[in-house]
């Protein structure tokens, strides 16, 4: 049962050039077209669950699925994630809940409280065998409980938000985060950049050196490809002026610059919405829900698939998982007290 934390991942990640993508799960054809891209890719990957998506599914349900997503592929690592979290109770009960990391997002208050906010998640987390991401520096995009500022805003005053290098290596320290999320141009959402669409890559070359050992972050990433904003548009869609962060320069950010993880939730939602847009507009009297979540999932696959692609973790499954048993097959306590009964 290779479900894990993402310490085995980032060992190998970090200077691997490749990242492992965080896609986010909402519902069973989430669930499933990740896992399925992730088997035929053999790739490892991050599950991760929001605030939102605990509440719109029922964690429940979602943990039963996701438990069926593992069974199902015995040979894909998997890490399952807390995307967002935002209090030390929330970050308790996903560990109870059995997630294997967890991250707590202060990047909104002030940096002394941030400080004190992760090094509590960090405490509490370390105690259960589970790793903590942590976020520093601003992103831009409104998103369903992520507090963040409207995208063309941020673009104008971008240098502001950014991650500070030397914070950076503070906040590590103090707070013994097992990952930083950095803030370095991306944004949450379809509407990311209204000028050019740009990466802070110097700013990220100075957080790896700031903080030697340290895997980065990416949220935001995104790459809102524009044959999807097409067929939604062409389908009854109106997403005039979508633009994410161009899939070269994610690929830089990774292969050059050794981003660990890369959070994409976005271009997920737009394959599914497009396929099932297309569906609805070219046959009308279409009413079976399988008849469009079944090629909606179908599109989904192909996105993951094409994403495993631009992080370079095609292939890295079998190199993950040994690198997992090397560490003595470590599983946070909520498994080792569930195997003992
Ligand atoms: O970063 C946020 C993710 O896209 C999750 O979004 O809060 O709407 O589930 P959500
Ligand atoms: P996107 O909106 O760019 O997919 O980012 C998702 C994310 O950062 C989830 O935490
Ligand atoms: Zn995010």
């Amino acid at each position: 049962m290779p479900l894990m934390s993402t310490k085995p991942m980032f060992d190998l990640a970090y200077d691997g050039g490749f990242a492992i993508g965080a896609f986010n799960v909402n519902n069973m054809e989430l669930a499933q077209s990740i896992i399925e891209a992730c088997a035929k890719e053999k790739s490892p990957c991050i599950l991760q669950i929001s605030k939102g998506a605990r509440k719109y599914a029922n964690i429940r349900y979602l943990k039963h699925i996701i438990d069926a997503a593992v069974e199902d592929h015995p040979e894909v690592p998997v890490c399952i994630h807390c995307d967002h979290g935002d209090t030390i109770d929330l970050i308790k009960t996903c560990i109870n809940d059995g997630y294997t990391s967890v991250m707590i997002d202060g990047s909104h208050h002030a940096y002394e409280e941030n400080v004190k906010l992760t090094a509590e998640a960090v405490k509490v987390s370390h105690a259960a065998g589970v790793v903590v991401e942590a976020e520093l520096g601003m992103l831009g995009g409104i998103e369903e409980d992520v507090v963040g500022m409207d995208a063309h805003e941020y673009e104008k005053n971008v240098e502001k938000f950014l991650t500070d290098p030397q914070q950076a290596a503070d906040f590590g320290k103090r707070t013994g985060l097992d990952s930083l999320a950095v803030a370095i141009g991306t944004s949450h959402g379809a509407f990311k950049f209204k000028h050019e669409a740009k990466l802070a890559f110097n700013r990220i070359e100075e957080i790896m050196k700031t903080c030697p050992g340290i895997p980065l972050v990416m949220h935001g990433s995104s790459s809102v490809p524009q044959e999807f904003i097409d067929l939604v548009n062409k389908y009854g869609g109106a997403m005039p002026n979508a633009k994410g962060v161009p899939e070269d320069q994610i690929s830089m950010a990774v292969r050059k610059y050794g981003v660990c993880k890369v959070n994409i939730d976005t271009d997920l939602r737009l394959a599914m919405t497009a396929k099932i847009r297309e569906v609805f507009a070219t046959k009308p009297a279409e009413f079976d829900p399988r008849n469009y979540l079944g090629p909606a999932r179908e599109a989904i696959i192909s996105m993951v698939q094409r994403k495993l692609h631009v992080l370079n973790s095609a292939g890295k499954a079998e190199a993950v998982i040994a690198q997992w048993k090397k560490l003595g097959s470590p599983m946070p306590t909520y498994y080792t007290h569930k195997k003992a009964g």
